[in-house]
């Protein structure tokens, strides 16, 4: 079938139907992405996938890349409608994908901090890439909460497989439960959030972090990428010292936000 040229006849009824198949698609990719990076973040998507229509890819590519230098599985988009969790737990939680390396590397590298004080915590932490990258610094202990069995089964696999000379810390686990059920450990906090969810979860998690730090007053710090929910954020004024930015070659935003245990909601 090589180089032959296939000249298919459509009707004006089979047209439109494809029209409006694709003008839904269409919807739901927007819809999809107003959910996962926000209105400011989609059109930023919009303007780099127009001016570098590789911007998808390159995440991707990161992430194969990464899988194959350490024999890991980390690449890969589900959806949550996909997903091997139940109907009610899918409403308000997103799918999967993978932070690039270089995106995280380049979002931790913003908190100035003693690592050793501080658990790494991933609230939706899919296949777990971001435990694997955590562990090349010295955090004293890094923790990854996945409600779906299947990726926290891979990002246990991912865990066992990830041997790397430069790691420095040994202590990480994959924990398979809802994020809002874990309880918030009382140790100094990095807690990162690749936006699992939208704003109802996201308030109840939010509410969890302020009680914990109103009850152990010590240093928490927030990790959004693409923060869709962030004004909930800036609602609880636990913004302390924010920082704002995004890793232009991959079209991701990200916020950095440290809670007031002291101060708490006004
Ligand atoms: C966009 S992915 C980010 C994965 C990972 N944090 C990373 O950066 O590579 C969001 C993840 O959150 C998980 N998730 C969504 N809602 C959750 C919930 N309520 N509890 C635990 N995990 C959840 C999804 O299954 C998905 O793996």
């Amino acid at each position: 079938m090589e180089g032959q040229l296939h000249i298919y006849r459509l009707s004006l009824p089979h047209v439109m139907t494809i029209g409006s198949r694709k003008v839904r698609g269409l919807g739901r990719k927007i819809r999809r992405s107003l959910h996962g990076r926000g209105v400011v973040g989609t059109l930023k998507f919009c303007v780099e996938a127009l001016v570098n229509p590789s911007v998808r890819e390159s995440a991707e590519v990161a992430l194969s890349e990464f899988d194959r230098q350490f024999g890991v599985d980390t690449v890969g988009r589900i959806h949550i409608k996909d997903m091997d969790v139940s109907a009610s737990d899918r409403a308000d939680c997103a799918g999967y994908q993978g932070t690039p390396p270089q995106v995280f590397h380049e979002v931790l590298n913003v908190l100035k901090i003693k690592h050793e004080d501080f658990v790494f915590i991933d609230f939706g932490s899919g296949k777990g890439i971001t435990l694997l990258l955590a562990s090349e610094l010295p955090f004293k202990r890094i923790i990854g909460v996945e409600f779906s069995p299947r990726l926290h089964q891979i990002a246990e696999e991912n865990i066992r497989r990830y041997k790397s000379a430069t790691q420095k810390c040994k202590q990480l686990m994959s924990v398979g439960m809802d994020a809002l059920a874990f309880p918030i450990p009382r140790d100094p906090l990095v807690v990162y959030l690749f936006n699992p969810f939208s704003d109802k979860l996201m308030s109840k998690l939010l509410a969890n972090i302020e009680q914990s730090s109103l009850d152990h007053p010590r240093e928490v710090f927030i990790v959004y990428c693409n923060p869709s929910e962030s004004r909930l954020l800036t609602k609880y004024r636990l913004c302390k010292a924010g920082f704002a930015g995004s890793s232009g070659g991959f079209a991701v935003e990200y916020g950095v936000y440290q809670v007031s245990g002291d101060q708490g909601r006004v």
